[in-house]
């Protein structure tokens, strides 16, 4: 290695005859890094000097995918990718120029670094696309042709002011509810956190196709690889850490499927606060390890409805057998957080600020695909609040109303709670009990008690304000799929690709299937991109169900939701 500067600063202007290097410039925030291109030579590790206003190295060897690793002593070793079969646009050949590559934030500076090299990924190596974890969650509301409307305040109906969230909330996550800043910056000791499980893989479903026979390219990301085995831990760890850091102790929550206590109850074992959970009444009996993955992090675990509380009892007294919802569990949980100075509650779906750090996930794929040299042509999620399916597609809805790539973005949720499809857009609270603001999304009302489908995680009347609205502006469509042929989905996909999904992502599944055998009718190759938001190691009695013929679609009633709909405020 040798001092080297771009624009004929410092004395070693090699890669002026065609070689490579890479440059890092140092400034007061940041140390950016610029890679010039040819032929590459591996390196080993390199001390890089800790006054080093620049640095450059060259190698010798033509890769087609270059990393490069950065150890630091604060977090260990970073490393960033460039799939080099872009490089014949790069301008700078042997001219001087410097393409900027990627910058380390100052606190991260390196002391070594490392070349090595990857080949392009073949068709037998896409298990695992390499990328950096994102440092900023996007917000799409900055992005939207027409805002959002407003939450309300539940008794005045008035537009919600922000201290009349503080009873629930921190302020930071207060603020990121309302923010219309494009991008929010991500904590380094939430970027840490992530980095347990993050980046997570980006996968071709190559044997789900050859079983298929469909010329469609189907790829999904996984994020059943968090500790807690989906999503939910992107948003769980930022809401613990801002708790965490205004002081509070206690948290609270409500959980459908299960996945999200478990996510919250890790997130507050890392930071030593306490959790208590009130979980579904269906998924309580339905997933006894789900409750003990949650006892063995630390928190406590209730049935809802339960007796401790004034929600809980209501519900109760109507029916001591109610198999509960989330609308009922929330309620539990904001009851306590409201009546309790030093606890504070958390939502697993539905907010802004939750899909926001979602976006983490669409933010990572989109520079996966782009290293496939790939563009998707259909994106699928499922929708229960909302937050999975936001968290892959608001990026990608980004370059779409930039004119970039323009593909078909598709809800799916169970025929037994369609929200989307056949609820009504209106404000309605979130909760059965009526103690959370008023959101305009589509409801089914909100106590509509959907039937117990297997996937718990889906179950609940609302959807989220944001997709609400983006629906309504017509920037995204929705189907239902009923759960036997989710299920055939599963296994379809299980036989073919290895990985048991959680019952809820087996929608994404099937309504993939579904567009992946339209193609092969129309011959198409469609690239077609699906969120697989989580595993189902912990579901299995659903899967039992399935294969011993049991399982039935559940129905839904008109009727019903007509009657709940009754319920939900009438606005003028
Ligand atoms: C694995 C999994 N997927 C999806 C969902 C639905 O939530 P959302 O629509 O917010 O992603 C849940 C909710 O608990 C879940 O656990």
């Amino acid at each position: 290695m040798s001092s080297s500067g771009r624009n004929g600063r410092g004395g070693n202007h090699n890669w002026h005859n065609g070689y490579g290097g890479l440059e890092m410039l140092h400034n007061s925030s940041t140390m950016e890094i610029f890679l010039g291109v040819g032929p590459i030579k591996k390196f080993g590790w390199t001390h890089v000097p800790s006054n080093a206003a620049f640095i450059s190295t060259r190698q010798t060897l033509n890769p087609f995918l270059l990393c490069i690793h950065f150890h630091t002593p604060a977090t260990m070793s970073q490393s960033l990718y460039l799939p080099l079969n872009h490089s014949p646009n790069l301008p700078f050949k042997g001219d001087g120029k410097w393409k900027k590559f990627g910058s380390l934030s100052r606190n991260r500076n390196p002391s070594h670094i490392k070349f090595s090299v990857q080949e392009t990924p073949k068709a037998t190596m896409l298990n695992a696309i390499p990328t950096q974890i994102p440092t900023q969650w996007y917000n799409i509301i900055a992005d939207l042709p027409v805002k959002p409307p407003p939450q309300l305040h539940p008794k005045t109906f008035e537009p919600l002011q922000p201290q009349d969230l503080s009873h629930l909330f921190p302020d930071e996550l207060i603020k990121q509810e309302t923010t219309n800043e494009r991008f929010v910056v991500i904590p380094d000791e939430v970027v840490d956190i992530y980095r347990l499980w993050r980046p997570t893989p980006l996968i071709r479903a190559k044997r789900l196709e050859k079983v298929l026979d469909t010329p469609a390219r189907i790829y999904y990301k996984y994020e059943g690889v968090s500790p807690a085995g989906s999503h939910k831990p992107n948003t769980a760890v930022p809401q613990v850490w801002y708790n965490a850091q205004q002081g509070v102790k206690n948290i609270v929550t409500e959980t459908g499927a299960g996945q999200w206590g478990c996510s919250l109850a890790f997130a507050t074992s890392l930071f030593g606060l306490n959790c208590e959970v009130w979980q579904v009444r269906a998924s309580y009996d339905q997933k006894p390890y789900r409750k003990l993955m949650m006892q063995t992090w630390g928190a406590k675990v209730h049935p809802s409805p339960s007796d401790i509380t004034e929600s809980g009892r209501r519900i109760l007294k109507m029916d001591p057998l109610c198999s509960g919802s989330l609308g009922i569990a929330i309620s539990e949980a904001v009851e306590v957080a409201a009546n309790n100075e030093d606890t504070k509650y958390c939502l697993g779906s539905v907010l802004n600020h939750v899909l926001l750090h979602q976006t983490v996930i669409g933010e990572e794929c989109i520079k996966q695909m782009e290293a496939l040299g790939e563009t998707p042509d259909v994106i699928i999620g499922c929708t229960g609040g909302g937050s999975n399916f936001a968290g892959l597609c608001f990026p990608f809805l980004r370059e779409k109303l930039q004119g970039k790539i323009n593909p078909v973005i598709r809800a799916v949720e169970p025929t037994a709670c369609p929200s989307l499809t056949r609820g009504v857009y209106a404000y309605d609270y979130g909760d059965t009990a009526q103690l959370t603001p008023l959101m305009k999304m589509h409801t089914l009302g909100h106590d509509f008690i959907p039937d117990p489908i297997h996937s718990g995680g889906l179950r609940y009347h609302g959807m989220a304000p944001l997709i609400s609205h983006i629906y309504e502006l017509g920037l995204m469509e929705a189907i239902s799929i009923p759960q036997i042929e989710c299920f055939q989905g599963a296994i379809q996909f299980a036989r073919s690709e290895g990985l048991i999904p959680a019952p809820e992502p087996t929608h994404a599944i099937a309504a993939a299937i579904r567009e992946a055998l339209h193609c092969k009718e129309s011959g198409e190759s469609k690239v077609i991109l699906m969120a697989m938001c989580g595993h189902g190691h912990f579901d299995l009695p659903a899967y039992e169900k399935y294969l011993q013929g049991a399982m039935v679609d559940l129905s839904f009633s008109q009727d019903r939701m007509q009657a709940s709909l009754a319920n939900i405020p009438h606005m003028s």
